[in-house]
């Protein structure tokens, strides 16, 4: 028998309460354990908020979006007494380990809270992105995919009605993983991601292409964090960074349409998905990769899996030391993009 805390902390995901429930349900089941939900991500550790979790506590939980935690992307390294007020709380509680779940910034600080001793965790990759290494894929991915999916099919619709260009801005804030996926899926004409700067000349030049050869109706995706090869007459403004360091991304799908509607003369609209994608209930394949994450979690506390994070690697759960994980970030594949430049109208990289 086991105390463990679990937090969510960063942005929200859809499968975050799925994830929390299969780590109570395992751990009081299979390891008798007693489970302290924190408030809020760090905050709740620092001001000593939390709520005690059981099986009952979590029923109905499965299906629901977004944390019935709460999160933040507070940590207590931000100001010195920080970690004294973390230290105090996860004492008083008597806690054997944390099981924090995360994206890239937040799993950054499991390794430190575990490094430097304030509590050993083991980590659970979240992020619809899709970004963080050693894993195959964070849970909310497919559900954004999916989201960003339905939403291309329905502006094909209305688009062909009309004889439009449709820009659909997606999140991706380093990596084009939502982007190429919901691209692909959604049959785009063309997909624009943070790891490979477009110029818009050649972007124009394909929509136009396609219309001079009786096609309409173009869809370009655009992940947020996309951009233009410097020096080509196209400027994104720089982003507003919150207190965090976040940068606050969003309207580069409005530069895009803007530019090419004045490159090609066709009339061309934008649609910002934004946080829908990241809202409402997991799909069933992020239920039960967050079933699976959490059970894996909560057995790696007792299993030698402290400093760890669980992943998903060849279709199976394992764990990656922590350290492995923290600093970088992953990349969409090559052999993905190349499918998805394949069955887009030209190849916008060689
Ligand atoms: O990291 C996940 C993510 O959804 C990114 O795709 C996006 O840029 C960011 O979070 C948005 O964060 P916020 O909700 O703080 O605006």
């Amino acid at each position: 028998m086991a105390r463990v805390g679990i937090l969510t902390s960063g942005g929200d995901c859809p499968g975050l309460n799925a994830v929390i429930r299969s780590v109570v349900r395992r751990g009081e089941r299979r390891w008798g354990d007693q489970l302290f939900g924190f408030y809020d991500g760090w905050i709740g550790v620092m001001e000593g908020r939390y709520q005690t979790l059981d099986i009952e506590t979590m029923r109905g939980y499965l299906t629901r979006g977004g944390t019935m935690l709460g999160t933040s992307r507070e940590h207590p390294w931000r100001t010195e007494e920080g970690r004294e007020k973390a230290h105090r709380t996860l004492k008083r509680l008597g806690l054997d380990a944390l099981v924090l779940i995360g994206g890239e910034g937040s799993l950054a600080t499991a390794y430190r809270a575990h490094t430097e001793g304030l509590i050993s965790v083991v980590g659970v990759p979240k992020t619809i992105d899709n970004d963080i290494p050693c894993t195959e894929q964070s849970f909310g991915f497919d559900t954004a995919v999916a989201i960003a999916t339905e939403a291309i099919d329905r502006l094909h619709t209305t688009a062909e009605s009309h004889d439009r260009v449709m820009v659909v801005e997606v999140m991706g804030r380093h990596v084009g993983h939502i982007a190429t996926w919901a691209g692909i899926a959604g049959g785009a004409t063309v997909t624009l991601v943070p790891e490979y700067p477009f110029d818009i000349g050649v972007v124009a030049e394909i929509v136009r292409k396609r219309h001079n050869r009786g096609r309409f109706a173009s869809i370009v995706v655009v992940a947020e964090g996309a951009r233009p090869v410097a020096g080509l007459g196209m400027e994104i403004k720089k982003p507003e960074i919150d207190r965090f360091g976040h940068q606050r991304l969003g309207g580069v799908g409005l530069v895009v349409a803007n530019e090419l509607e004045r490159r090609t003369g066709f009339e061309t609209r934008v649609t910002v998905l934004g946080h829908v994608q990241r809202g409402g209930s997991p799909s069933a394949y992020d239920r039960v990769l967050s079933s699976r994450y959490g059970v894996a979690a909560i057995d790696a506390v007792h299993e030698g899996g402290l400093g760890e994070m669980v992943a998903l690697q060849k279709g199976l759960i394992t764990r990656v030391p922590l350290g492995a994980v923290v600093g970088s970030i992953k990349s969409i594949d090559e052999g993905l993009w190349d499918v998805a430049n394949t069955l887009f109208e030209a190849r916008l990289t060689d």
